[in-house]
């Protein structure tokens, strides 16, 4: 480094500046930025073939599912099945957290309703007069599409679970941000 430090001219109640230049070091690094940027954004934004941080999520979701409903097997979607989880606060718990990252963001953290989705804790419903007509909402969706149908991105098993929380929700009567909507339906039940 030969660089004899220069002295600016400018000056500030009594504070001169050196020259110093950028350290060699210091452009390295910052080059060797760039040039990791090229393959990098090559690699993971233009290439469908590798995964985002999202995939990878999804499918440790997946296979940690798969692994925990390997217990119970494939079921059959019908009102007892959803009436029978409803009961077992394990699967309750699996229910929730499904609940928690797929639906909150219409229907609130517990299902008590937001902006948009409807309360599920109160006694009254839009769409639904059984427990077996919560699952048919969640797979062939509602009002349009704004109650968004879940069919083909969720297993049977998953199914069940969501709606087996749902069942264990009602009458929590949590605070939401919406008024009650539909009509009060009678309990879910034994199918007569
Ligand atoms: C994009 C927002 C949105 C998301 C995400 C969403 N919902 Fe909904 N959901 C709605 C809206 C809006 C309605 C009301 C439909 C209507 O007015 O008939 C609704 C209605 C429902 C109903 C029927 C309620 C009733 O009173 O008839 C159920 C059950 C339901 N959602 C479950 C779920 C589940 C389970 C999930 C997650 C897998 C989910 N929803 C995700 C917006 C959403």
């Amino acid at each position: 480094m030969s660089h004899e430090p220069k002295v600016l001219d400018h000056e500030y109640d009594g504070i001169q500046e050196y020259d110093n230049p950028t350290p060699g070091w210091w452009h390295a690094i910052f080059w060797a930025t760039i040039l990791f940027s090229i393959p990098y954004f090559v690699i993971y934004e233009m290439n469908p073939e590798v995964p985002t941080i999202q995939d990878t999520l999804e499918a440790t979701r997946t296979a940690e599912l798969r692994k925990q409903f390997a217990e119970i097997g494939e079921l059959t979607l019908d009102e007892a099945t959803i009436l029978r989880f409803a009961d077992d606060p394990k699967w309750l718990a699996v229910g929730a957290s499904m609940f928690r990252s797929r639906c909150a963001s219409c229907h609130g953290q517990q299902g008590e309703g937001g902006s948009v989705g409807p309360n599920m804790t109160d006694h009254h419903y839009k769409n639904v007069k059984v427990a077996m007509d919560l699952a048919k909402v969640i797979q062939n969706g509602a009002a349009g599409g704004a109650m968004p149908a879940w069919g083909h991105q969720l297993s049977t098993n998953e199914v069940v679970m969501l709606s087996s929380f749902l069942v264990a929700q009602r009458g929590k009567n949590l605070p939401g941000p919406r008024p009650a909507e539909g009509e009060v339906i009678p309990p879910f039940g034994p199918a007569k």
